[in-house]
């Protein structure tokens, strides 16, 4: 399939670092765990690509995505001659690597940074956003963090405030300096001319702001939410401090850097908008980036109406050629087997793995991990630290469990306690115990991801939606004469979708193990929670 780039046609996987695998024993996973596993991702599980969480030399407040430096490795995770050996290692074995870049923002302990705070006319200091204070001595703006309280930190030194729409210890960068561009795209080559093979850009709808700085309007009452509560951020309407038009013209001339590569150097942007129109123009005239995150499933309640209007919603406004992903979880969410509940667990694999685009899957999810309870003396994460009434983030990064020993052997035996505490229920669902049970939710990734290896309507195929009972969500996916039909049961109890689809169909796939054979295509019966999949 020499027009289909490997960003299409692969699935990601997603490692946050310090939970991965620690080979050092000191409780944090490291890059050189990472390596130790890739015969487990791309062998075993069958994954083309991996995405990496922030590696970079950082004062962890926000466990790495506060950087200190964009051009080294954190000595806690390695060293750069790791990264590099990761890269071949990864390369040896048909995977790509996707780094996590933080252009937003850097950490208040990177040089430029200290170099901007030290007085008004130092040469970094327009490299962030200054402003004096309102005449009562109060923020420039009503601009609120993410991560609580107002996003201007005020400076004695130096009498002004600096805007962080994330921790204190985040200063935004100002991207309307074009120093600060040529010097963070400077270390977007860094890595690329190490063969890096792409780029998550974090936060990246938030890199421009309005330029005069506009108070937000609050926001009206919130009916449905396609979103998790954020608490007091949730009271604007966050129109002037993201999301500036202007992103638009960075982004070509990232892609246009990225482009100049050889080997289709990827960009995907992690970008928290839920208006499907207004996040497909992420992908410009296919001149920006190459995806935008679609985040929209990660909070719909398990409906399969919804899921279903989302799916054809997002392939209704994607520009010309522009190429779909669904994300499932990631390190931000609960995760997704507490989400959406265990069953459900099943039934998203398949969905993830056979709708139109590109999957990303979380660490762990193909293990079925559930959101692991952290106690209160062992609570890590920023955001919830600072914000009462935000669930933490800690339950959905606990360390992998890989077998059933006390360490699980996310360490060495015998190591320093990990970072976060690993949850007997988690060590029970480990790779080991599942590897070998037909019925384990690993063993049907496997399978999915051999299948959609295999199978040009899954990966290359047109999406059409196929009406079908209430509770049910069924779609053709097609190739050439390739056909492929998935149905899956949203609720608890048999449900027949009583599609108008004449003929039968060889099951390939489905999350009951037992399932085989032909079926008749209009007169399928699913089980509980089952999602199937058959071939035309
Ligand atoms: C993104 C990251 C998140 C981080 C935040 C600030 O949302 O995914 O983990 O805390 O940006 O960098």
């Amino acid at each position: 399939m020499p027009d289909h780039p490997w960003w299409q046609t692969g699935v990601i996987y997603q490692i946050y670092p310090r939970s991965f695998q620690d080979s050092t024993g000191n409780g944090i996973g490291d890059l050189a765990g990472v390596i130790q596993r890739l015969d487990h991702l791309s062998g075993t599980l069958g994954v083309d690509a991996l995405w990496l969480s922030p590696f970079y030399p950082s004062p962890m407040k926000d466990f790495g995505y506060d950087v200190a430096d964009y051009c080294d490795v954190d000595p806690l995770f390695g060293d750069l001659a790791t990264f590099d050996l990761l890269v071949e290692e990864a390369h040896r074995r048909a995977l790509r690597v996707i780094i996590d870049w933080v252009p937003n923002h850097t950490s208040d302990q990177h040089p430029w940074f200290r170099a901007s705070r030290t007085s008004r006319t130092s040469p970094k200091r327009d490299w962030y956003i200054w402003r004096d204070p309102a005449p009562d001595g109060s923020p420039p703006n009503n601009w609120l963090a993410v991560f609580g309280g107002s996003a201007w930190e005020w400076d004695e030194a130096t009498g002004q405030y600096y805007l962080h729409s994330f921790l204190p210890e985040q200063p935004d960068l100002n991207w309307r300096n074009p120093q600060v561009e040529s010097a963070m795209f400077e270390t977007v080559r860094f890595w690329l001319d190490r063969g890096v093979d792409g780029i998550r850009i974090d936060v990246a709808h938030h890199v421009m702001k309005d330029p005069e700085l506009r108070d937000n309007p609050p926001a009206p009452h919130i009916g449905e939410r396609a979103f998790k509560p954020l608490g007091e951020y949730d009271l604007q309407r966050h129109i002037h401090d993201k999301g500036h038009p202007d992103v638009h013209e960075v982004f070509r001339r990232l892609r246009s850097l990225l482009d100049r590569y050889e080997g289709d150097r990827f960009a995907v942007g992690e970008i928290h908008i839920f208006d499907l129109e207004e996040l497909a123009a992420y992908y410009g005239d296919l001149d920006e980036l190459h995806m935008p995150y679609n985040f929209s499933l990660l909070w719909q309640p398990w409906e399969a109406h919804r899921f279903r209007r989302l799916v054809d919603r997002f392939e209704a406004v994607l520009p010309p050629g522009a190429w779909p992903n669904y994300v499932l979880g990631n390190h931000d969410e609960p995760r997704l087997a507490s989400r959406f509940g265990e069953p459900q667990a099943r039934t998203a694999a398949v969905l993830l793995l056979t709708l139109r685009g590109t999957p990303t899957i979380y660490y762990g999810d193909e293990l079925g991990l559930t959101n692991a309870v952290i106690p209160p003396d062992r609570q890590q994460d920023p955001w919830a630290l600072r914000v009462e009434g935000i669930e933490s983030r800690d339950g959905c990064r606990t360390p992998m469990p890989w077998d059933t020993s006390p360490t699980a052997g996310f360490s060495p035996p015998g190591s320093a306690d990990p970072w976060l505490p690993i949850s007997p229920v988690h060590r029970a669902r480990s790779v080991a115990a599942q590897l070998d049970d037909p019925g384990s939710l690993l063993v049907l990734y496997r399978r999915l991801l051999a299948y959609r290896r295999d199978s040009e309507a899954l990966r290359l195929g047109d999406y059409r939606a196929v009406d079908s009972t209430p509770g049910t969500f069924c779609y053709l996916r097609s190739h050439h004469d390739e056909r492929v039909l998935v149905a899956l049961n949203f609720t608890g109890v048999d449900r027949s979708p009583a599609v108008d689809l004449t003929g039968r169909g060889t099951v390939v796939l489905s999350t009951d193990p037992g399932r085989q054979g032909v079926t008749p295509l209009g007169g399928v019966v699913l089980g509980p929670h089952e999602g199937l999949v058959v071939e035309l």
